[in-house]
């Protein structure tokens, strides 16, 4: 099973994945944690495009999508393993984070095309106030309307391909209790 965790930056994913990873082994499955963009040749170039002020415009933009899209499908062989009954694949972002975070989506979908699709998709949706405080980015007035037109593009696709919506402003007990009722009725296969 392939579960991927969505949200913007801020949302909590990295520590309910950790969560979600222990809970998992417990309960008898083969817990295999990946990570988009990885730590791949392609995945190292996009950290570095990510962090430079210069890589700004149209045509980075595209680049990125190219690179975040290449990344993505040799992280496919690794995902692979997915397939197995006992094996859950548990990814911090997906294909989905181009869609929201990319633009052009027709076209985003077309080079994605060959890309598998996770079997569950939890969307950690918080409110932008609560993602900022959280995450170590500028809390200024750009951000702010970056992330709340994310956000706004994250509740759309979830309501286009069937997320999971968690209420991600909640403590992390709480997030992850509704985490693990989504999956519990899903994961019996693994023991
Ligand atoms: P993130 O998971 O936030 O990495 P880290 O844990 O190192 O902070 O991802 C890095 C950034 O990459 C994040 O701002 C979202 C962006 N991103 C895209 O723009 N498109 C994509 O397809 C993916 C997977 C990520």
């Amino acid at each position: 099973m392939y579960i991927c965790l969505e949200g913007i930056d801020g949302s909590g994913k990295s520590t309910q994945i950790l969560l979600l990873e222990k809970w998992l082994k417990e309960y008898g499955c083969d817990v295999k944690m990946v990570f988009e963009p990885t730590d791949s040749p392609v995945g190292k170039l996009i950290r570095g495009m990510l962090r430079d002020p210069g890589a700004t415009g149209d045509n980075f933009q595209k680049a990125l999508a190219l690179l975040f899209a290449a990344d993505r499908m040799i992280l496919m062989n690794e995902i692979a393993v997915a397939e197995e009954p006992s094996n859950v694949v548990i990814s911090d972002r997906s294909f989905y984070s181009s869609i929201v975070y990319q633009n052009e989506p027709q076209w985003l979908y077309e080079i994605n095309k060959h890309v598998k699709r996770p079997d569950i998709v939890i969307l950690l949706d918080t409110d932008v106030k609560t993602a900022l405080k959280r995450c170590d980015c500028k809390d200024s007035f750009e951000n702010k309307s970056f992330l709340e037109n994310i956000r706004n593009k994250y509740l759309k696709l979830a309501g286009e391909w069937d997320f999971y919506v968690i209420n991600a402003n909640n403590g992390i007990n709480k997030v992850q209790e509704d985490i693990k009722k989504v999956i519990s009725p899903k994961i019996g296969r693994c023991i």
